[in-house]
């Protein structure tokens, strides 16, 4: 059986500048809350930003929500001093920017040295370079706090100079590498944002792609997004009905101990058990909620 997974269908960014945004998000139904101290952030913002982002997380409120500061770069004039002001503050996790190696996630594990233990650090996949060590930066969770990623799909394609397409095959190499290395490590994966704030099919349409790469959830940009996303990365009732069959055919006694059987015209090796057990693990967390 797997551990208990944490439900991370929406996570959602506002500029930790916006006290307003901060206050609508301890009212909004997203698992994630990320404050923004980096692209959201005019430079001349930044540290007010930085302050607000403290002040909210000390002043809680969020619920059930995992609260998470996204942190400027070490090699901007912030990142030093936001790091610090994360560390203080101890959100569920610390996001930074354009990680390029694992020495870099070593240097912000370091920089979070007076963290609590339970916060987290999670990267940014979003650079080019960052794509060709994949392998290794996900290795650094062995030895850091790291402990999840999270497409930044508009950094990528101003990098790659790519388009933005419909079915974003630009990005399609990068997104399948990106979630296979992320799970060969153990860390959570989220998708990046849909900028067309009122495409709510061309946002449905993304989001069901995120579920076929295999990512837990997916990164937004405003309230309205938060409803459609929590669906679709929701298990269906039908993928819930088919996992328990999947279950209480390989508990028969007449199945013990066999490899492959049959379940309801299709086969199931235990395999499909495993992810059975853990799809119906994702919609128990889901419902409890
Ligand atoms: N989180 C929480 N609340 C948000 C929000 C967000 N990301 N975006 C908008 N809201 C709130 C607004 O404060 C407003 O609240 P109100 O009804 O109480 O006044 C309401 O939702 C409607 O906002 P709207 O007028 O539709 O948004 P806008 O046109 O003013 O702003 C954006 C559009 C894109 C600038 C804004 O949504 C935003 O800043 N998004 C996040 C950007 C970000 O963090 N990017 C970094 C990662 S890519
Ligand atoms: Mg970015």
């Amino acid at each position: 059986m797997t551990d208990t997974p944490r439900p991370r269908r929406s996570a959602l960014y506002m500029p930790a500048s916006n006290a307003k945004a901060v206050d609508k998000a301890r009212t909004l139904a997203c698992d994630t809350v990320i404050l923004d101290l980096e692209d959201a952030v005019a430079p001349e913002a930044k540290e007010a930003a930085r302050a607000q982002a403290v002040e909210a997380v000390k002043a809680g409120g969020f619920g059930r929500r995992e609260l998470v500061i996204r942190v400027n770069g070490l090699d901007t004039p912030w990142g030093k001093d936001d790091l610090k002001a994360a560390a203080e503050a101890g959100p569920d996790a610390v996001l930074v920017p354009k990680v390029n190696c694992a020495a870099d996630v070593q240097a912000y594990h370091s920089a979070l040295h007076a963290a609590p233990a339970a916060t987290r650090l999670w990267a940014m996949i979003e650079t080019g370079r960052c794509l060709f060590r994949l392998d290794e930066i996900a290795a650094a969770s062995e030895t850091t706090r790291l402990s999840g990623w999270v497409m930044g799909t508009n950094d990528l394609a101003k990098e790659m100079r790519a388009r933005q397409t419909p079915g974003r095959e630009p990005f399609h190499a990068a997104l399948g590498l990106a979630v296979a290395a992320a799970r060969a490590y153990g860390l959570s994966i989220l998708d990046g944002v849909y900028n067309a704030l009122e495409d709510d099919a061309g946002l449905e349409a993304v989001c069901e792609q995120g579920v076929d790469f295999g990512f837990d959830g997916k990164t937004l940009i405003h309230p309205r997004q938060v409803e459609i996303c929590n669906r679709v990365f929701s298990p269906s009732e039908g993928e819930v009905a088919w996992a328990r069959a999947v279950i209480a055919a390989f508990a028969l006694p007449e199945n013990a101990g066999k490899g492959a059987i049959r379940v309801e015209g299709r086969m199931a090796e235990l395999l499909h058990l495993g992810q059975a057990e853990r799809l119906v693990a994702v919609a128990e967390a889901i419902a409890a909620t």
